[in-house]
């Protein structure tokens, strides 16, 4: 009998690219080396979303989130991280400039993180850039739909892609598609939408409320455990409700501190 554990080998774009058609994708975003170990142990994909900013900073939109803050998180998360393949989002105004710019801040997200490909927003005019990391070893993840680093331009984070505007949409995500776009996210869409789309192009899509015909699914970990709480898009489904048993524990806590029924022996030292 062997004394070394079984390993799981770990998943690359590549073999996510290969999931077209097959077990869907199971994909949750992380930002913290303690839930990257729980969410390694579960998931095919973890992604380190610029909804970091939101999510743990208390920014109001992604807007503000930084090349810093991708790293130092990228980092913590890469720590935690051993068999799931690991995306690090490119944040605003990281990428959009030139293909250039792209690949200076692409490749230091790969060589400081220790992530595997970065995901970066946008449709038909970010293929260009999508080839241009990919033929130089870069893989990159697409997203299309609701894409929040345009909430100014889109005018809120509304659903995407109905009417007229599907055709557009569709059009986009086969853009990242053939500029080698190992998956392509899409946000909040028409459910036909979605399935029309996972079922033209071909590479995965990863649904984030575009229904069950998508690939694979991601959400935002703290939304689906109900730690972020501050709103609930329609998408999320609540798995746990942690932050009402953390606000509850924390309001024991204090109780307990004031009728010092805390410390009690057992939490202290002898001499
Ligand atoms: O920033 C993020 O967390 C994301 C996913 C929700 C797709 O882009």
């Amino acid at each position: 009998m062997s004394a070394t554990p079984e390993r799981k080998p770990r998943l690359t774009p590549s073999d996510i690219r290969a999931r077209k058609g097959g077990v869907p994708v199971a994909c949750l975003t992380a930002y913290t080396t303690p839930m990257a170990k729980l969410v390694d142990r579960a998931c095919d994909l973890v992604l380190v979303g610029d909804s970091v900013g939101m999510v743990l900073h208390g920014l109001p939109s992604t807007l503000g989130v930084t090349m810093e803050m991708m790293v130092l998180h990228g980092r913590a998360v890469a720590r935690g991280v051993d068999h799931a393949c690991l995306v690090v989002d490119m944040p605003f105004g990281s990428y959009e400039e030139s293909p250039q710019q792209a690949m200076r801040n692409a490749a230091r997200l790969l060589a400081e993180t220790g992530c595997q490909a970065v995901k970066l927003e946008g449709g038909r005019h970010m293929a260009e850039t999508v080839a241009f990391l990919v033929t130089r070893g870069i893989p990159v993840m697409g997203h299309v739909g609701l894409t929040p680093q345009a909430v100014n331009v889109l005018g809120g984070y509304k659903v995407q892609g109905r009417g007229a505007d599907g055709d557009r949409i569709a059009d986009d995500a086969a853009a990242l598609a053939e500029a080698g776009a190992f998956a392509v996210v899409l946000e909040k869409l028409p459910e036909a939408l979605g399935t029309r789309i996972s079922r033209q192009i071909a590479v995965p899509t990863i649904g984030i409320g575009a229904g069950a015909g998508c690939d694979g699914q991601v959400l935002v970990v703290d939304d689906m455990l109900g730690i972020f709480s501050d709103f609930k898009p329609k998408f999320v489904k609540r798995y746990e409700e942690q932050g009402v048993a953390a606000a509850r524990a924390i309001a024991a806590y204090a109780d307990d501190v004031r009728n010092r029924r805390f410390p009690a022996a057992e939490h202290g030292f002898s001499e």
